[in-house]
């Protein structure tokens, strides 16, 4: 296969760098770029310049056409851009500040990578996805296929969780969770009742359980204390990501992840208003991957009726973040 170029974006950061260090271990990317505002990023790549593996990796900042350089080329962008929370924030807080941030970057990539798969984890994710979407509409080079949300942070938490609640913490990599919706507190709708392998979980136990996956974020975020939020998971989260994404469209393995798209456009996407009972444009589902990138989106499959409390709770919050990112990405362009 050839060896394709991955530029991260928001480099320098606290998911960017990790992040970077993990993206240049995947044997199939040739070129990592790290791009950030601060020139501390010209270290983070000097820094990872030196491992033995098969990427080059290279820093820019916005001087000499930086972003330029950093996307020209680039088959895959992940964008861990913008300010994170303190306690006491929500997502929708950093709208304001990371919004601009994203509308910059889907601008960026836009000229200079406009078939590049593009995975957004700058929060509010409900939001800033849209952001981009409606950027690269105005830019005519939105492809549907290709923009993700990533949310496989609430994926990753979720198998962890469940394994500690069955006693079992050392076997959370067996359980798979779908987790649907969006990402933010009662957006985030984990279905246990499609876990793999099955699990036997109730009552208040159950409650426990689903709310400490849809606050995971603030758990990290109360510890940090003001020092930020998920750092270290998001990178190993993003990996995940970003690895599945270029295996299934580089490396001929398809596969299937959850991740929040935008589905008018997508095959598939037209009937998960029919799973859900409500016609959403943007939601995180099961996505079926291969060489175009979204390939199907997947239906959702049966709710427990618990679950569909869940959702009915998560679609008003999930309406109000959406129509906020379309407005800013339709008016500010
Ligand atoms: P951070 O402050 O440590 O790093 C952000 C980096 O972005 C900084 O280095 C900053 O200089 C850079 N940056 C700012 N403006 C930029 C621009 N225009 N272009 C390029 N880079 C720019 O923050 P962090 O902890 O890494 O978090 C980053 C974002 O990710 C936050 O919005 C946070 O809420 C979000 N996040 C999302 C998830 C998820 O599951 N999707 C998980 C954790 C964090
Ligand atoms: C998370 O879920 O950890 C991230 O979205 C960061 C946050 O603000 O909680």
């Amino acid at each position: 296969m050839v060896l394709i170029k991955a530029a991260i974006c928001g480099a320098g950061g606290g998911i960017g760098q990790p992040l970077s260090l993990l993206t240049a271990q995947n044997p199939h990317i040739g070129e990592v770029s790290l791009f950030d505002v601060v020139p501390s990023v010209h270290g983070v790549a000097a820094d990872l310049s030196h491992l033995d593996g098969t990427a080059v990796v290279k820093g820019y900042t916005k001087e000499n056409d930086g972003l330029k350089h950093a996307l020209t080329g680039a088959n895959v962008v992940i964008i861990p851009a913008g300010v994170p929370r303190k306690p006491g924030m929500t997502r929708d807080d950093l709208f304001k500040i990371n919004a601009s941030i994203c509308r910059d970057l889907a601008t960026g990539i836009a000229d200079y990578a406009p078939d590049a798969i593009v995975g957004v984890v700058s929060n509010p994710v409900n939001s800033t996805v849209p952001v981009f979407v409606e950027t690269l509409k105005a830019k005519g080079v939105f492809n549907a296929r290709k923009v993700f949300g990533v949310t496989t942070l609430d994926i990753v938490r979720s198998s962890k969780f469940v394994a500690e609640v069955l006693g079992k913490p050392n076997e959370a990599p067996q359980y798979t969770i779908p987790v649907i919706g969006g990402h933010s507190g009662k957006t985030i709708i984990p279905v246990i009742s499609q876990s793999q392998p099955k699990v036997d979980i109730s009552g208040d136990k159950l409650n426990t359980l689903v709310n400490r996956i849809q606050f995971g974020g603030d758990e990290v975020v109360k510890a940090k204390d003001g020092a930020g939020s998920a750092t270290l998971s998001m990178a190993y989260a993003g990996s995940k990501f970003l690895n599945a994404v270029v295996s299934s469209v580089y490396a001929d393995k398809p596969s299937v992840i959850q991740a929040y798209v935008y589905l008018p456009e997508l095959p598939g996407g037209d009937a998960i208003k029919n799973d859900i009972g409500k016609d959403v444009s943007y939601f995180s589902v099961s996505l079926q991957l291969g060489k175009s990138g979204v390939e199907k989106v997947l239906p959702v499959g049966p709710l427990s009726d618990y679950e569909k409390g869940l959702l009915q709770e998560a679609l008003p919050e999930l309406d109000a973040s959406i129509v906020k990112g379309v407005g800013f990405g339709k008016s500010s362009l």
